[in-house]
């Protein structure tokens, strides 16, 4: 799997859950279509998000309006064990990552998606006592059975990856890590530099920093907005959020932001994205208003 494999952009699933009045099958399927109708094809779980909810909420909202699982990528996660009245078994938060685990976590994943197949399947975060060995070994058979198409991590160091790949034949296709304009370590730890190195897609999430980047009054936070709003006056876009995203789509890795919205507008703002491609210069503006100095 590569970018070609995937929309461009990613709907996250993560808050489908959050509103009360928005956690049902009609609503879940309007964000959906809105989401198909912008081209954004792929759509990014977890089985911990929404306290255990949102795969079921999306897989119920698919059923019950016959939405087009052929046209869609469906991501999810596991390897994070939360306390939680929907998994009364766990009695401390842990990562998880053995055999045992990983197959029970995808089959609930399937079950709940109301999908026979996940297109890509992520570590979520990296657990201390993950066995490359096993967890290999694990992949062989969840892909014999063609329970998942392809793997990947989340949130994992270049360390962590190497590690990790070195004992698996299935190859890792992706590193899911945060990153945007309020968090730009990934230019610098190496994480982006691997992506690049290894063929592997990376996405961000947070790519507006949870919201962050329109709500705080931090000074760094006012430098990154108004540097946005001059810019999105430059590339004639309504949005300043529009030349977040395009900040982030200017990368050579080819990053694929996994957006956090569920409105429409917003979700328009970041398809105008991808026709935007920022000056060398521009690209630096920003980076200078979210760092606070021209670089070294
Ligand atoms: N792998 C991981 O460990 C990990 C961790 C976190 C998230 N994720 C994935 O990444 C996805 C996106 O993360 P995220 O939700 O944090 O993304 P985000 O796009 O940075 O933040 C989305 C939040 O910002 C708000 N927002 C968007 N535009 C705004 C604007 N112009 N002004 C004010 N608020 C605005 C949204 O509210 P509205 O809905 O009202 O627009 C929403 O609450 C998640 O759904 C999940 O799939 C992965």
């Amino acid at each position: 799997m590569n970018n070609a494999a995937i929309s461009p952009l990613v709907f996250g699933a993560w808050r489908l859950a959050d509103t009360p009045a928005e956690a049902n099958a009609d609503a879940v399927a309007q964000k959906i279509s809105m989401a198909l109708e912008h081209g954004i094809t792929s759509f990014d779980h977890a089985d911990i998000y929404g306290d255990y909810t949102c795969e079921e909420l999306f897989g119920a909202a698919v059923e019950k309006h016959k939405l087009p699982r052929s046209k869609m990528q469906i991501i999810t996660k596991c390897g994070i064990k939360l306390i939680s009245k929907n998994r009364p078994e766990h009695g401390l938060k842990t990562y998880d990552t053995t055999r045992e685990h990983v197959m029970r976590s995808v089959d609930r994943s399937l079950k709940n998606l109301k999908t026979d197949f996940i297109d890509l399947l992520l570590i979520h975060r990296p657990d201390p006592l993950m066995n490359p060995a096993e967890l290999s070994e694990t992949f062989n058979t969840l892909h014999k059975q063609g329970k998942v198409k392809n793997f990947g991590v989340s949130n994992f160091t270049p360390a962590q990856v190497r590690m990790l790949q070195s004992g698996m034949n299935q190859k890792l296709v992706s590193n899911q890590i945060e990153f945007s304009l309020l968090h730009t370590e990934p230019l610098y730890n190496g994480q982006l530099d691997q992506c690049i190195e290894m063929g592997m897609m990376p996405m961000a999430w947070s790519p507006l920093a949870g919201g962050r980047m329109f709500a705080q009054s931090e000074e760094r936070t006012r430098r990154v907005r108004e540097t946005l709003t001059q810019l999105a006056a430059k590339y004639n876009t309504a949005q300043p959020e529009t030349i977040a995203y395009a900040w982030l789509l200017r990368h050579p890795a080819r990053i694929v932001p996994v957006l956090g919205t569920g409105k429409a507008e917003r979700l328009k703002a970041a398809v105008a994205a991808l026709k935007i491609h920022l000056e060398h210069e521009d690209w630096f503006h920003l980076l200078k208003a979210a760092v606070g100095h021209d670089v070294p």
